[in-house]
């Protein structure tokens, strides 16, 4: 679905250029549920950026179903920390709002939204507005809004739940992995939050900074939904917390182990 061929990406610093990503060389099949975590600064957010055709990326391919990706479009869904919703419009009026900008009739517009927000859980507040609903409510309307998108067979959030208290993180995670499993899609999603990724992900990729990078692969394969008490996730969680810790600092130029890694 997603194929990023020597990717490199340059930004203009004050003090000179910042080597934001070097070498990416990534494939995202379709309806894979990836993470991407690492330390601040490795270009987590800028790879996202280039995959939602915000950023154009200074050289190298990224291909999308096997085009070169020229600019933002309604095949891909994009859901940022901060749910930027219509405050003068219902939570219904937000999700069908998408709808409709591609053409979709009224009447199916709303058939669609009503469903995928019932799917999300807020079907009982469809009709509010956006300063009526909790902070958890509002994540939730805008991961409806990307979801709904019928063309959208692709979900870019970068740390969408990040402000969120961790109770209430958890049950937006089963939202989300519950809304998945029902309507898949391709979700490329960065966290900074290792106990999510592992709770989430199909597979994580762990980038390093300075310049950012690939650094390694761990493929997640416990049956969902996850148990975070259980053995098997500590553990993993805990590797890859010591792999983070090890990849932050620069000077560690060698990967603990091999450079994918199953649990
Ligand atoms: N618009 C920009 N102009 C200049 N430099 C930028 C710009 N955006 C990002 N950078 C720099 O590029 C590097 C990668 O930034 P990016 O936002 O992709 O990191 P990140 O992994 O998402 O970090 P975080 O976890 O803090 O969100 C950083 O050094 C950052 O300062
Ligand atoms: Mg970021």
């Amino acid at each position: 679905m997603i194929r990023a061929v020597h990717v490199e990406h340059y930004y203009e610093g004050q003090n000179g250029w910042i080597h934001a990503l070097s070498d990416l060389n990534l494939e995202i099949p379709a309806n894979e549920f990836l993470c991407v975590i690492g330390p601040s600064g490795c270009g987590k957010s800028t790879f996202l950026k280039i995959v939602a055709g915000l950023v154009r990326q200074s050289s190298g391919e990224v291909l999308l179903h096997g085009a070169p990706i020229a600019g933002p479009g309604p095949d891909r869904g994009i859901v940022f920390q901060e749910p930027a919703l219509f405050a003068w419009r219902t939570v219904l009026g937000n999700v069908e709002f998408g709808l409709q900008m591609q053409k979709m009739s009224k009447a199916e517009a709303r058939h669609r939204a009503e469903r995928i927000l019932e799917i999300v859980g807020l079907g009982h507040v469809m009709n509010l507005y956006p300063y009526q609903l909790s902070g958890g409510m509002r994540h939730r309307v805008a991961v409806a809004r990307a979801w709904a998108l019928p063309k959208a067979d692709l979900l870019l959030m970068d740390e969408p739940f990040s402000a969120i208290d961790a109770i209430n993180r958890m049950t937006l995670q089963d939202y989300l992995i519950d809304t998945w499993s029902r309507e898949k899609r391709t979700v490329l999603y960065v966290t900074h939050d290792i106990d999510e990724a592992v709770y989430l992900a199909d597979r994580i990729l762990l980038m390093r900074p300075s310049p950012g990078r690939i650094g390694r692969f761990f493929e997640v394969k416990m049956p969902r939904p996850r148990d975070r008490n259980s053995a098997q996730f500590s553990e993993l969680k805990a590797l890859i917390t010591l792999e983070m810790h090890r990849t932050a600092d620069p000077s560690e130029d060698t990967l603990a182990g091999p450079p994918e890694f199953t649990a």
